[in-house]
């Protein structure tokens, strides 16, 4: 398989694309590590405005960097700690229009001014995020959360997940 890697500029379109592209590359395989690597470049080289995308994998209370694309960023996250051990804690996606107001956001790439956050659940308990962030203000709208979290669905479903507990 050979993603395009000229995008749509249309959204909608786009999202498309990604989704259908993320079904045929989890095709025939379900390990998470090598999965979650494609994912994110996927998403790095198809998504306007973002400098940060990847995700982070459960070990007992904390979450570990994962398989991603940007640059170096923190190793451990703690539960309950940042944007992605908030989310990770909640089991539900968090965005952040702005991460300066976040309490507790850490900052990996000081470029960062908003995040989306989205767990990925084995058995009901977060097992991974996916974290993507953008230079840009409030940059992921309801409609980006919706697709995304579409798109981290099919990974989840598509992996197996049972080590990341
Ligand atoms: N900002 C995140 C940390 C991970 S980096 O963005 C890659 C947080 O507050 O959890």
């Amino acid at each position: 398989m050979n993603p395009v890697t000229e995008y749509p500029s249309g959204r909608k379109e786009r999202q498309i694309l990604l989704l259908q592209q993320m079904r045929a590359l989890l095709e025939g395989e379900t390990f998470a590590i090598s999965h979650m690597a494609n994912a994110a470049s996927l998403l790095w080289h198809a998504l306007p405005a973002v400098n940060w995308v990847g995700f982070y994998l459960r070990q007992g209370d904390d979450l570990l960097l994962g398989p991603f694309m940007g640059k170096p960023a923190c190793l451990r996250i703690p539960f309950g700690k940042g944007v992605c051990g908030t989310a990770a804690a909640g089991k539900k996606v968090l965005r952040v229009a702005d991460v300066h107001a976040f309490p507790g956001h850490i900052a990996c790439d000081s470029a960062s001014r908003s995040e989306i956050v989205i767990p990925l659940l084995e058995s009901g308990e977060t097992a991974a995020v996916l974290d993507i962030d953008s230079p840009v203000s409030n940059r992921f709208d309801e409609e980006d959360e919706e697709f995304l979290t579409e798109f981290a669905r099919l990974v989840e479903k598509g992996c197996d997940l049972s080590a990341f507990r």
